[in-house]
């Protein structure tokens, strides 16, 4: 099996942009191995902590940021971060090539439960004109990526990750240490039968999520003429994974809970690495008025509509709003 590093020189990645992949990968090796020790880590249960979105830190939010903006301000490599866990953007080294927006933990509310979660991350190219401590920088499309990825720390460890040349997936070999490809060019499925939704928030959509939803859970009877299976592992890791593996949509729509705050997940680093991840391998990534890798941001800590996965079930589901 190859290892990383040829593997993208393989497709052609410039070498500091390897180096930077590398950097990552430490601190997620590191997590890695905390999230294997749990309790014996000392590292389970909720800090006294809230983030600037208002939800409760987990110690493991605030210990897997800590490794990721350390060794990622450290590195050289790098001239600002942003991460879920930080009120604004960090800066790092002046002259560093790129800036990098990760979810250090995603899937928080699994931790406890000795469950599904990843880190997800996405690099920019670092704009020359800004200084390092201007998060304007950040304000770049998800077309723009120069890489994403996610490492999910299930059964195994797994990366998956696409620098434009493919979506590919590798796993941690504990016996040397380093990342190992398992599978390149991985296509999702353009059918499916199984979506992934919070169905408790289905009072608080809008009318065409409730159409859509509603047809499905018809079945063959209903007007798609198919039964569908559900799947909601509460973490965007584990869902998009499953996507990647066997095809599915998966959607956080719009809703009206909060009146102030319609969407749940967060452009810079869960829509956007996914959407790129999701699109190398064929699949769709949008929201119900356009791509989401179009969007323009104006926030760190934008949120967005997601619905992504399967391309003909994505369409599907996009019909019901037009
Ligand atoms: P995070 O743990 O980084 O805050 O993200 C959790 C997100 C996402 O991973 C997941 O799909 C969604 O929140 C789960 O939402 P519900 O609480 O509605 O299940
Ligand atoms: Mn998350
Ligand atoms: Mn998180």
């Amino acid at each position: 099996m190859q290892r990383l590093a040829p593997a993208l020189r393989q497709d052609n990645v410039p070498l500091d942009l390897i180096s930077l992949i590398k950097t990552i990968l430490a601190a997620t090796k590191e997590i890695s191995f905390r999230v294997s020790q749990a309790d014996l880590g000392g590292l389970m249960g909720s800090t006294l902590d809230e983030n600037i979105q208002g939800e409760v830190q987990k110690k493991l939010d605030v210990v897997a940021n800590e490794l990721f903006k350390d060794i990622l301000l450290e590195s050289g490599f790098v001239k600002a971060i942003s991460s879920e866990e930080e009120d604004t953007s960090v800066a790092g080294n002046a002259v560093g090539k790129y800036i990098v927006s990760f979810d250090p933990l995603d899937g928080s509310s699994n931790i406890d439960i000795n469950s599904l979660i990843g880190t997800i991350f996405s690099i920019h190219e670092a704009p020359e004109h800004m200084d390092a401590d201007n998060p304007d920088m950040f304000k770049q499309s998800g077309n723009r990526q120069v890489c994403a990825g996610y490492v999910l720390y299930g059964p195994s460890t797994m990366l998956v990750m696409t620098t434009g040349s493919g979506t590919h997936f590798y796993v941690l070999d504990r016996t040397h240490g380093g990342y190992l490809l398992v599978q390149r060019s991985v296509r999702v499925p353009e059918d499916t039968q199984e979506f992934a939704i919070n169905m408790s928030n289905q009072r608080f959509w809008q009318a065409p999520m409730q159409n859509y939803i509603n047809d499905l859970l018809a079945g063959d009877t209903g007007p798609r003429g198919k039964n569908f299976n559900m799947r909601w592992i509460a973490a965007m890791v584990g869902d998009i994974h499953r996507v990647l593996c066997r095809g599915g949509i998966f959607t956080y729509p719009k809703d009206s809970r909060k009146a102030e705050q319609p969407y749940k997940l967060r452009l810079m680093y869960e829509a956007n690495p996914m959407s790129f991840l999701i699109e190398q391998a064929g699949g769709l990534a949008m929201t119900s008025q356009g791509r989401i890798m179009d969007i323009e941001p104006d926030s760190i800590h934008q949120r967005v509509e997601v619905i992504m996965g399967s391309k003909n079930e994505v369409e599907a589901c996009l019909g019901y709003y037009k």
